[in-house]
């Protein structure tokens, strides 16, 4: 038996790997990884090392790069795949909230149909898990179901519809095939590490350490569902490999238990005075949570000033702040009820928040460059 995996060198992928290989006597884990011969060995020695000794002889790492056709793996590679491999878990994804409609499409939505032709190639195929997105629910509001997602709706930007148009695909295949739609994910719950520091929420913080947040919509009940990466893999591993096929889609998110958007940005300045005094000195005000009528009206504002710094400063806030513009509740009684068994519960956001904040207050909340990358 053997599990395939995409996109093992992002923030999510990698401790999915680490998680799959932590099971005794679990499966091999087969993972492809785009790029010319240097820069899938440099991937795959990356990957053994944020590994460490859980990288047996279990792991193989082959080229593979979803925006081709047949996942370009070679003919070779295609019938060991068809032959050993019994589930496919389709991580890779262009996560920029900044692409086009084109680039989102050709990343999320035809690499995902090349998986899925790759996992149609396979003789003995038990389940095709595709990583999602919650905030695929765009700016609907209220209780937000772990049912069939829109794609017949404005979209806060072209990743969310591209993840949206993947997953309705997905799950019309006739593939056995799981959606886990993932909250926003964080570091690890025990010291913050996190594999790229480029996601959302990092940028957030970034730019609030910069100074450069003065405000963020609030209404009540407005909340922020984030998830630390390692509880995500466990649940996901847990999900993927032993509960069976009991339903299409997981909310893997804190669901009721998420923070409110204001908790969030007062935890986080809290933590950034714990790790940074000399950055509290600097006495940037507090951010204020208003309505987001205000946010949005002081948005159309700048646009409408000939600034070009001031624009693109408000337009990257604005990128990162959207998807958390309409106040949600992911439900999440299917994933909890599913995962009841592992005895798997998510941290208490309070008590894990200030190691993530610690660690990229520690890296300047920006990564070193990858050993791949330029
Ligand atoms: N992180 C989150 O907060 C979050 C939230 C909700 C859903 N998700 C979903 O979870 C999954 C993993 O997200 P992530 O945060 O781990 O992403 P990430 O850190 O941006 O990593 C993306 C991964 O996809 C790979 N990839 C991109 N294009 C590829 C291609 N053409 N062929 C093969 N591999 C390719 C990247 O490989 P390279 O190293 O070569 O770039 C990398 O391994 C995605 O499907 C994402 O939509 C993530």
């Amino acid at each position: 038996m053997a599990i395939l995996i995409s996109g093992a060198t992002g923030i999510v992928g990698c401790e999915l790997v680490a998680a799959l290989l932590r099971v005794p006597a679990g499966p091999a884990v087969y993972v492809l990884v785009r790029g010319d011969r240097a820069a899938v060995a440099a991937k795959e020695r990356w990957l053994r090392g944020w590994l460490g000794p859980a990288a047996d002889d279990r792991l193989v790492v082959e080229f593979g790069d979803c925006a081709i056709e047949g996942f370009g793996v070679s003919g070779e590679t295609r019938r060991r795949i068809a032959r050993e491999v019994t589930a496919i878990l389709h991580a890779a994804a262009n996560t920029s909230f900044d692409l086009s409609a084109s680039e989102a499409f050709a990343t999320n939505v035809v690499g995902t149909r090349n998986a899925m032709t790759l996992a149609r190639s396979v003789r003995h195929l038990e389940r095709f898990g595709f990583l999602s997105s919650a905030y695929i629910a765009g700016p609907r509001s209220g209780v937000i179901l772990e049912d069939a997602a829109r794609t017949d709706m404005a979209f806060d930007n072209e990743y969310e519809r591209s993840k949206a148009t993947a997953e309705t695909e997905v799950l019309a295949s006739g593939l056995p095939a799981v959606a886990y739609r993932l909250s926003i994910v964080l570091g690890r719950s025990t010291d913050g590490v996190v594999s790229r520091l480029n996601g959302g929420p990092y940028l957030l913080m970034r730019l609030l350490h910069d100074g450069l947040i003065g405000m963020y919509p609030a209404a009540e009940g407005q909340t922020a569902d984030m998830l630390p990466v390692d509880f995500v893999a466990r649940a996901v591993t847990y999900l993927f490999c032993d509960a069976g096929l009991t339903r299409p889609i997981y909310h893997v998110c804190a669901g009721r238990e998420a923070i409110t958007t204001t908790d969030f940005y007062t935890l986080l300045l809290e933590a950034l005075a714990h790790c940074d005094p000399d950055w509290t000195a600097q006495g940037f005000p507090a951010p204020l949570g208003a309505p987001l009528a205000a946010v949005r009206a002081f948005r159309d504002t700048v646009e409408l000033v000939a600034h070009s710094r001031l624009r693109a400063v408000v337009r990257r806030v604005d990128q990162c702040m959207r998807p958390l513009d309409v106040p949600k509740t992911f439900d999440t009684r299917g994933f909890t009820h599913d995962l009841a068994p592992s005895g798997l519960a998510p941290p208490s956001f309070r008590s894990y928040f200030p190691r993530v904040v610690g660690y990229a207050a520690r890296n300047h909340f920006r990564m070193r460059p990858l050993p791949w990358e330029p």
